[in-house]
């Protein structure tokens, strides 16, 4: 597979960015009686709407125009997925947040990845209701609508907020707890896209979760790409095949962690 030139990648951010503020565009205009709110693996709070199976179905059309090589790693559905990392594959979590989506009309994002050969090349997440777009890539920079994000500081967990996944610190599973504890402050805010945001904002200093491939995937290549550490407390590499324990954070704040989990 060739690599994509940093022109070419460029096209791509600002195509896909497009596309992103077009969905959102129309995610806003949803009212709720016109969505359909289904349940997943019978779970009352695992929905899902209409909106989330026609905005995949939507970008997955778009991609393969673009990049006919694309292979799919998505939310809803049951897709055939990739074996491997090789070549072209995109990720997309077409609402991420769908409970703040039906219940709070906020804080939901739309999320799309490209890693080639295993490469995290360009990353999207839509912040909906604000109309922000996060994009961009280590090869081309990371971006906040037009304006290029600075790199992150290098704060420790005491100063600054640690964003959780809640219904683990609920179920009181320890190293969300101990974290939790340790930081200024905690937040749990129902969106992977969100939380990231608040890392790209340098609003937080970290962001511990389980995560499915599609919450990670985007807010993995701009994290890194503003210099987070993005990887599971036991420093194990990440595999984009499956979910992944994960914390996206500054360098003090993930050695700190790594240490609080080891004592
Ligand atoms: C969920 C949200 C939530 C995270 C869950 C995800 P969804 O995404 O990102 O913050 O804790 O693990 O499943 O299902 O609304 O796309
Ligand atoms: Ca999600
Ligand atoms: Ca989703």
């Amino acid at each position: 597979m060739t690599e994509w030139t940093n022109d070419q990648l460029t096209q791509v951010d600002q195509t896909v960015r497009r596309w992103l503020a077009e969905l959102g565009r129309e995610a806003r205009k949803t009212k709720n009686q016109d969505l359909h709110v289904g349940q997943k693996e019978g779970d009352f709070r695992n929905i899902v709407t209409n909106l989330d199976s026609s905005n995949q179905a939507w970008l997955i059309d778009h991609i393969q125009a673009i990049d006919p090589a694309a292979q799919f790693i998505a939310e809803e559905g049951d897709l055939h997925r990739p074996e491997t990392m090789a070549g072209h594959v995109w990720f997309i979590d077409p609402i991420d947040g769908t409970l703040n989506f039906v219940h709070e009309k906020t804080d939901f994002a739309i999320m799309v990845a490209l890693y080639i050969d295993g490469k995290p090349t360009l990353g999207w997440v839509a912040k909906v209701m604000t109309s922000q777009v996060f994009h961009g890539g280590p090869a081309i920079g990371a971006f906040l609508n037009d304006q290029k994000l600075t790199p992150v500081s290098d704060l420790g967990l005491a100063e600054s907020i640690l964003v959780v996944s809640g219904r683990r610190l609920l179920n009181g599973e320890r190293p969300y707890l101990a974290l939790a504890s340790a930081a200024l402050a905690y937040r749990v805010l129902g969106s992977a896209g969100i939380s990231f945001s608040r890392l790209f904002l340098q609003q937080a200093t970290g962001y511990f979760s389980k995560l499915s491939p599609w919450d990670l995937a985007a807010g993995r290549v701009l994290s890194e790409t503003l210099g987070y550490v993005v990887k599971p407390l036991d420093g194990s590499p990440l595999n984009m095949l499956s979910s992944n324990t994960v914390l996206i954070a500054t360098t003090k704040t993930y050695r700190e962690s790594v240490k609080i989990v080891k004592d």
